[in-house]
C-alpha cells in the first residue's frame, strides 16, 4: 500500500448553518449518498493507514454513518474552526508522516485527483500542497494568494478579502496534503483572529509560507470536483453532477437513455446492454437491470432485480422485488417488497402485489391484489381477483397451483389452496381449499324471473301517475281578474 504512512482526516463537525436544517450538513444527500459517505468512498482506494472523521454536530449519527466504512471518529466539542478540528485529532493521527485533510461537504472529489495531489506533494517535497480550482464564480470560497507561479503565500477567506483579492478566481478546495512535522508547529501559531474567533486551517498556510516552507497548489483538472455544499442550492448543483456522471456511466455501458436529464439514477444502479430508459424513469437503491429491458416513462424501481428482456410499462412502481427474463409488467402496477415474477410472467394494470411468487408464464392481468401468495406456472388470475390475506390480526398464505384458472372478481380468503388445473368460477368467495382439477363455485346460483323488470316498471309508472282528485286540485284556477276584463 503506497500511503501507509498517511492518515486522512475528514472534517465533519460543522453544523451547516447555511443549510437551515436540523440534520448535520455532512448527512445531507447528494447523488443518492450522504456527503460524507461519498468523501469516504473517494478516500478508501488511497490505502491510508487510517481515515479519521472529526465529528461534532450530531456526532453520534455522523460517526454511525462512517463506521461501517472503517472510519474512526474523533469528537470536536466545541467546533472552533477547521484548524482546531485537525488539532483535536492530533493524538489519533499519531506519528503519520503525511496528513491528508478533506472537508466532509465536498463529495465530488475523485480518487484519481487525490492520488495526483499526494504524488505532487511528495515529488515537490512540500510542507503543504493545496488542491485548488479555477472557477468563474469564486464567491464564498477562500482564495489562493500566490507568491510565484509555483508557490503559495496564503489563503484568504472570502470575508477577509480586499477589493483586489476579490478578483482572484483560484479557490481553496479545503483539500490538502500536509507534512505532519511541518503542520503541527504551524497550527500552534495560528490565532483565532477572525470574526468567528475560530482557528482556521487556512491560516496555517500563511504561517508555513512565511517560514519559507514550500507550499504548493495543484489545480484540480475539473473545477466541479471541489464544489462544497454550504447551501441547498449547492446541494442541488452537486446532486445534478453526480446524476450526470451516473447516467454517463450507464450510457457508456450500452444503455439508451431518452431525455437523460429527466432520468434519476442511484449510485449503485446497473443496467445491461441495449436496455432503454424512457424519460422520467427513476432507478434507485441496488436496482439491477438486465440486457434488452425497456423501462417506460414514469416508472420508479427501487432495489429491483430484472433479468433480460423485461418490459416495464409506464408508471409502474417496484420495490424490493425480482423479475425474471421476459416478464411484462404494468402500466400502473405496484410491486411491494418480496415479489418474484418468474420467467415470462405477466402482471397488468392496477395490480398490487407483495411477498408473492408468480410462476413461469402465469398472468395477473388486471385490477388485483395478490399478497402472501404463491402461484404456480401458466395460471391465469382473472380481473379483480383479491387475496384476502389479513383478518385484522394476522396474515395468511394463499397457494395456487399450476394451470389454475381463477375467474374474474373472485376473493380468495386465506389460508387457502387451489390445486393444479382447478377452476374458480367468476365472482366466487373461496373460503375452502379447492382440489386439483375441480371447479369451485363460491356464489349463489343465479335466478331469472322472466318479465319481472317490465312488470316493475309498469307498477312504478302507475304509482307515479297523479291521482284523479289530486289532478283536479292542482289544476290552476282561472284568473278572475282576467274574466272581469
Ligand atoms: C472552507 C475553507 C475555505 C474553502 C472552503 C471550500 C476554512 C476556514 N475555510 O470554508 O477556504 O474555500 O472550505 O469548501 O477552512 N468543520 C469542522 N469543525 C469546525 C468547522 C468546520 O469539522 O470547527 C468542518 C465542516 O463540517 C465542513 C468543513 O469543516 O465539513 C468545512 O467547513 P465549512 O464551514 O464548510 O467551511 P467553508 O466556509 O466552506
Ligand atoms: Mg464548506
Amino acid at each position: 500500500m503506497p500511503n501507509k504512512d498517511s492518515v486522512i482526516v475528514i472534517l465533519a463537525a460543522g453544523k451547516g448553518t447555511r443549510l437551515k436544517s436540523s440534520f448535520a450538513k455532512v448527512l445531507h444527500d447528494a447523488g443518492g449518498r450522504s456527503l460524507i459517505d461519498s468523501v469516504v468512498r473517494a478516500c478508501l482506494p488511497l490505502g491510508a493507514k487510517k481515515i479519521v472523521a472529526i465529528v461534532g454536530h450530531q456526532a453520534e449519527q455522523v460517526a454511525a454513518a462512517v463506521e461501517p466504512l472503517g472510519v474512526q471518529s474523533v469528537l470536536q466539542q466545541p467546533q472552533n474552526g477547521t484548524g482546531h478540528a485537525v488539532l483535536v485529532a492530533k493524538r489519533v493521527i499519531g506519528n503519520a508522516k503525511t496528513i491528508v485533510v478533506l472537508p466532509g461537504d465536498a463529495p465530488l472529489v475523485r480518487k484519481e485527483t487525490l492520488k495526483a495531489l499526494i504524488a505532487a506533494h511528495r515529488s515537490g517535497n512540500a510542507a503543504a500542497t493545496i488542491l485548488s480550482a479555477v472557477v468563474s464564480d469564486p464567491s464564498g470560497y477562500g482564495r489562493i494568494l500566490r507568491k510565484s507561479e509555483n508557490s503559495v503565500a496564503a489563503i484568504v477567506e472570502d470575508s477577509q478579502l480586499t477589493a483586489d483579492q476579490r478578483e482572484i478566481n483560484e479557490i481553496n478546495s479545503s483539500i490538502y496534503c500536509f507534512s505532519a512535522a511541518k503542520l503541527w508547529p504551524a497550527l500552534a501559531q495560528v490565532k483565532p483572529e477572525n470574526k468567528h474567533r475560530e482557528i482556521y486551517l487556512t491560516d496555517a498556510i500563511a504561517v508555513l509560507a512565511s517560514k519559507g516552507e514550500t507550499v504548493l497548489a495543484q489545480v484540480a483538472p475539473d473545477a466541479r470536483e471541489v464544489l462544497g455544499c454550504n447551501t441547498r442550492a449547492d446541494l442541488a448543483d452537486v446532486d445534478r453532477i453526480f446524476r450526470d456522471r451516473k447516467r454517463e456511466e450507464l450510457m457508456n455501458a450500452g444503455v439508451t437513455i431518452q431525455l437523460p436529464e429527466t432520468v434519476l439514477l442511484g449510485p449503485d444502479v446497473s443496467a445491461g446492454e441495449d436496455s432503454l430508459l424512457e424519460p422520467c424513469v427513476q432507478l434507485l437503491g441496488k436496482t439491477k437491470i438486465g440486457a434488452r429491458c425497456m423501462i417506460r416513462t414514469g416508472s420508479v424501481l427501487n432495489n429491483a432485480i430484472l433479468g433480460d428482456g423485461v418490459m416495464v410499462e409506464p408508471h409502474t412502481v417496484i420495490a424490493g422485488s425480482r423479475l425474471d427474463d421476459n416478464v411484462i409488467i404494468g402500466p400502473f402496477a405496484r410491486l411491494r417488497p418480496g415479489v418474484h415474477l418468474k420467467k415470462g410472467a405477466k402482471v397488468g394494470n392496477f395490480v398490487e402485489m407483495k411477498k408473492s411468487t408468480i410462476g413461469d408464464g402465469s398472468k395477473v392481468p388486471h385490477l388485483s391484489y395478490i399478497g402472501d401468495t404463491k402461484i404456480g406456472s401458466h395460471s391465469n388470475i382473472g380481473a379483480g381477483t383479491i387475496t384476502c390475506n389479513y383478518d385484522g390480526v394476522q396474515k395468511y398464505p394463499t397457494t395456487i397451483g399450476n394451470r389454475v384458472f381463477v375467474g374474474s372478481d373472485s376473493v380468495l380468503v386465506a389460508p387457502v389452496k387451489i390445486g393444479d388445473g382447478a377452476y374458480v368460477a367468476a365472482g366466487s368467495a373461496i373460503t375452502e381449499n379447492v382440489p386439483p382439477n375441480a371447479l369451485a363455485l363460491g356464489r349463489n346460483r343465479q335466478t331469472v324471473k322472466p318479465g319481472w323488470a317490465a312488470k316493475k316498471r309498469r307498477e312504478q309508472a302507475a304509482e307515479n301517475r297523479p291521482k284523479k282528485s289530486a289532478r283536479r286540485k292542482s289544476r290552476p284556477k282561472k284568473s278572475r281578474s282576467r274574466r272581469k276584463r
